[in-house]
């Protein structure tokens, strides 16, 4: 019988990322699997203590070992803005377009283009909490370029690469995006547990 573990996220796509590198020693549920809808008010300051929010939410409710992620953008120049507000940057409702303008606009003129994005992950593993981080360095593009992946993507140039998130495909993403080095990290974890 397989451990049971779940993920608090509606996205499939993250999860099926994450069930693929997981291998068959873990049962990976979503929320849907566990029949769980409220919505969660993501209210910390920090990647970190919202990620943590998610998962006791999920574990406490469902009394099952679980993790959530949180991840968004850093900007130097703007003291780490949007980070937590990354999604909502331009406002409710969420849209990217909008949030792409105005970070456009905050940086007019501004010549540290220096970003990163990061991922946290919290696990609640058999009632302990531990944390997983996962970071892509890059800077800020002076105007979009590119029509995959979402969010900032069009925007955002990983270091070391001449074309955006945007213009990468799935798999080049993924192979050094923040949240596939936290989720590394945190199968690795899993992996020399769940036997
Ligand atoms: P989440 O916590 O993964 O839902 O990310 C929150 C927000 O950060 C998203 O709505 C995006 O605006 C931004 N973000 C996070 N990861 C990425 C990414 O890989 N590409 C572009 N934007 C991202």
């Amino acid at each position: 019988m397989p451990h049971q573990l779940a993920f608090a996220t509606h996205n499939i796509h993250k999860l099926q990322e994450v069930a693929a590198k997981i291998g068959d020693t873990i049962s990976l549920l979503s929320l849907n699997d566990l029949d769980f809808h409220k919505d969660i008010p993501e209210t910390g300051a920090t990647f970190k203590e919202n990620a943590s929010i998610k998962s006791h939410a999920v574990a406490e409710a469902c009394q099952i070992n679980c993790f959530a992620d949180d991840s968004g953008l850093e900007v130097e120049a703007l003291n780490g803005e949007p980070g937590v507000y990354s999604a909502r940057y331009a406002g409710e409702p969420a849209d990217s377009e909008a949030n792409m303008d105005k970070l456009l606009q905050q940086l007019k003129g501004v010549a540290n283009r220096n970003a990163r994005f990061k991922t946290v992950i919290s696990l609640l593993w058999n009632g302990q909490e531990y944390f997983f981080e996962g970071v892509a360095e890059g800077t800020i593009r002076q105007v979009r370029s590119g029509a995959k992946g979402f969010g900032y993507d069009p925007v955002f140039e990983p270091a070391g690469y001449h074309i955006t998130f945007a213009e990468m495909t799935m798999e080049e993403k993924n192979a050094i995006s923040h949240r596939a080095k936290a989720m590394e990290k945190l199968v690795a974890f899993l992996q020399g547990r769940a036997v």
